[in-house]
This record gives C-alpha cells, sequence and structure tokens, in this order.
C-alpha cells in the first residue's frame, strides 16, 4: 500500500467536511462519511511539512512580503507541468480563487450583466454572481457517450440572448471532470471574441489530469479578454486551508486595473506560511503528486470494476481530470427521497447533492475520492448492499434510463 492509504487521523470534529453541524445541515445525519467537499485526507508532500516547521521553529514572524518567489515558482511549475511560458511579473495575489474571481466580476462587470457557466457547475459561481448582483446564466453541458459536451451554439445564443458580458470557464470542470480540448477552447474563444466577453479562466484543477488527457491552459490562446486563476496549490498539493490564489492575465491593461485595485485594499500579500509552503509544493512537491495521481487513477479503475458488477445501472463518468467523480443515480430508478435514504443513511456517504450544481440534476451526485481506497472500498460495499436490501425490501420503484438532466445533443 502507498502513503496515500494510510489518510490522516485528523480528529471528528477537525475541519468543515466533518463537523456535525454541517453534516446535520446538509445529510438530517451526522452519521455519513464526507465524500462532499473538493479536499484531500492525505498527508501533505514532505517538503510542505519541512518548511512550515521550519516557520515554526524559527519563532519569529516579523514581516515578509515574497510573493515573487511564488510567482517564479508557479511560472516554472506551468512551463514543466503544462509547457505554457508565463511571466512572472504578470501575476496578481489574491486571498484564494473564489474571493479572485469575486474581486474580477465586481471590477470588470457592471451589475446586472450577465454571466454565464457551463451547468452542472461548480456551486460557488452561481453564489459568486448572485452575490455581485449580476445574473446567472447557464449554458447546460449535453451529454452523449463520451461524456459532456459543450453546446456551443447553445453557449452563443444565452450569450446573445442573455446580454452575457463575462463567463467563468472551469477547466478541468468540476464536477464533471472533463478536461476540455485545444480544439473545445478554440470554439469557446471563438465564441467570446465574436461578443466581446471577458472569460475568466478557473484553473485550479489544472494538475489533477488523467492519463490520455492533456490540460491546455486558456493563457496560451489569441484572446486579450482572458483573466486567469492559475492553479493554486490548494488543490495539487492538499494546500486547502494554507493557501492563496494567483490571478494571471497578458492584456497589461487588464493587468494593471485589477492589480491596481488589488494593492489598494492591501489584499495582496500572504502570510509566511502560505507563500513558503507553496514556494516549497511547486519546487520540490513533484513527485509526490506523480504518485497521487497514480493512486486516484487506481481508485477511478476500482469504482469503475467494483460498479460495473454490483450496480450496473448507476452511471458512472470517467473523470478526464480533478478528485471528483460524477454519478447518475436515474438508471436505478429512486425517488428522490429515497436515494437520499440509500445513499445517505444506509450507506452513510456523504455525496454531494447533484442539485447543488445546477436545479436540474437531482438524481447526480458528486463524489470526492481524495481518500484512502479502504474507506471507498467499505462505502461502496455498503452502497451495494442498501441498493440490493431496498430490491428485497417491499419497496417497488420504476427502472428509468432518462432524467432529463442533462440535454443529449450535440
Ligand atoms: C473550480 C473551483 N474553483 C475554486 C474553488 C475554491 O478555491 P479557493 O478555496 O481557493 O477559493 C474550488 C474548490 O472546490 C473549485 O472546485
Amino acid at each position: 500500500m502507498t502513503a496515500f492509504n494510510s489518510t490522516s487521523n485528523y480528529g471528528e470534529n477537525a475541519f468543515i467536511k466533518n463537523k456535525p453541524q454541517m453534516l446535520q445541515n446538509i445529510y438530517n445525519t451526522t452519521d455519513v462519511f464526507p465524500y462532499w467537499i473538493a479536499d484531500m485526507d492525505f498527508q501533505v508532500a514532505e517538503p510542505i511539512t519541512q518548511e512550515l516547521n521550519r516557520l515554526v521553529e524559527r519563532g519569529v514572524y516579523s514581516y515578509e512580503f515574497s510573493e515573487q518567489e511564488v510567482f517564479e515558482a508557479l511560472s516554472q511549475w506551468y512551463s514543466k507541468r503544462h509547457g505554457v511560458s508565463l511571466s512572472a511579473d504578470k501575476f496578481v495575489q489574491v486571498p484564494g480563487v473564489l474571493s479572485g474571481i469575486a474581486l474580477l466580476l465586481r471590477q470588470f462587470t457592471n451589475e446586472d450583466d450577465g454571466v454565464l457557466i457551463h451547468t452542472p457547475a461548480y456551486h460557488q459561481f452561481s453564489n459568486l454572481v448572485n452575490k455581485a448582483n449580476r445574473q446567472v446564466v447557464q449554458s447546460p453541458l449535453c451529454s452523449d457517450k463520451q461524456g459532456y459536451q459543450i453546446d456551443f451554439a447553445g453557449m452563443e445564443q444565452q450569450i446573445i440572448e442573455q446580454k452575457v458580458k463575462a463567463m467563468i470557464f472551469c477547466n478541468p470542470h468540476n464536477p464533471t471532470g472533463r478536461v476540455w480540448t485545444s480544439q473545445d477552447i478554440e470554439q469557446v474563444i471563438e465564441i467570446a471574441k465574436r461578443h466581446d466577453v471577458l472569460i475568466i479562466s478557473d484553473e485550479v484543477h489544472s494538475d489533477i489530469i488523467f492519463e490520455g488527457h492533456a490540460f491546455t491552459s486558456l493563457t496560451n490562446f489569441d484572446y486579450d479578454k482572458v483573466i486567469t486563476l492559475i492553479g493554486s496549490p490548494a488543490k495539487t498539493f492538499g494546500m486547502h486551508s494554507i493557501s492563496n490564489g494567483y490571478v494571471y492575465t497578458n492584456n497589461d491593461e487588464l493587468f494593471e486595473a485589477f492589480k491596481t485595485n488589488v494593492v489598494a485594499m492591501y489584499l495582496d500579500h500572504g502570510n509566511a506560511f502560505s507563500t513558503f509552503a507553496t514556494v516549497a509544493a511547486f519546487e520540490k512537491g513533484e513527485e509526490w503528486l506523480d504518485g497521487m495521481l497514480v493512486y486516484l487513477q487506481d481508485t477511478v479503475k476500482w469504482i469503475t470494476e467494483f460498479t460495473e458488477q454490483r450496480i450496473p445501472q448507476l452511471k458512472v463518468f470517467q473523470p478526464q481530470g480533478t478528485y471528483q467523480m460524477w454519478f447518475d443515480f436515474s438508471g436505478l430508478g429512486f425517488s428522490g427521497e429515497e436515494l437520499k435514504n440509500v445513499v445517505f443513511e444506509q450507506a452513510k456517504m456523504g455525496l454531494t447533492p447533484g442539485d447543488w450544481f445546477g436545479a436540474e440534476s437531482p438524481n447526480f451526485m458528486r463524489m470526492n475520492i481524495a481518500t484512502s481506497r479502504d474507506n471507498i472500498e467499505q462505502s461502496f460495499n455498503a452502497l451495494a448492499d442498501a441498493i440490493d436490501g431496498f430490491e428485497r425490501g417491499s419497496h417497488t420503484r420504476s427502472i428509468c434510463c432518462d432524467s432529463g438532466a442533462s440535454k443529449s445533443c450535440c
């Protein structure tokens, strides 16, 4: 077994995902294993721990601003991992990816402007847009045998009809696990150019890419209205509570305007822990990341094989990246309440309900798989048993296979 199989013993109430009140609110029970939030149970790479220990042992916390070191490390990382050349002088540090998007929306769009997202979409995107008093414009993805695709014609129509001024483009896509190809991105950019739409590209999952797929950064394309939330170490290295966000654009005008705004609010400095841990992660964490990617892919394989045998009616979308897996339970024919009962209460799996990601996904659920295989195996066995038990019980249900949650176009 690899290091990833022994997940940290962090105590029951340590993190948001375990907080009883949180679980009670979401699942109506506290007795579930938390697969809902997109963070990791794995111990971070040793160089990160060493760096944090160094700072603690030093015991002196004088001001130190070393963001430039982070930008250098990030641009080297993007060059090495993704073949993209980024200038270390064109980054702006922000407190996190979401706060970065919130700031960008407020600065570069106006109240009531339409902001397009591809649904099912990471639920915080619509929260961000709503809280900025902009209008969420959904562009539903469509699914075929290959998985989810962008409905380009539908997207363009929405842009025209809903007066869209900006789009939040998520690559790799949360929750579906799609890694958009350069052809996909070219088409998105062509449409954005035609209608002068600002693209806010969220690349936070850019390093979690599975074999056979390649990540393409939007920083690589010839369109000057692109602002990118460069992958932060949060997702890549499991530094969710100790990392910042990094905004990048090749457009000098947008860069200067955004930087001026962020500096004016004194939001551009991280603390020493996040700064030096981030540098250590990008400079010395590659081997750990490669090990984790192998572990995650083996987990996906295990889940796929297990469900094919024990729960064949469950549709498993093969993730091309991210550590989120997206499942369609429609084929099991449960009502919404039955599904929750089987998954949450009987199998004790705290999956994220699909309707978080778009109102029409009640039969879908997302699972964070960045935990030990032992946990995963235990949960899926419990799920299969719960489904078998349900079938043997007095309940009747109609088997159906189309929830209508995703359009089958493209
Ligand atoms: C696509 C995406 N963007 C942003 C975030 C959150 O980033 P941060 O914690 O840096 O705000 C997440 C977390 O799950 C995410 O999946």
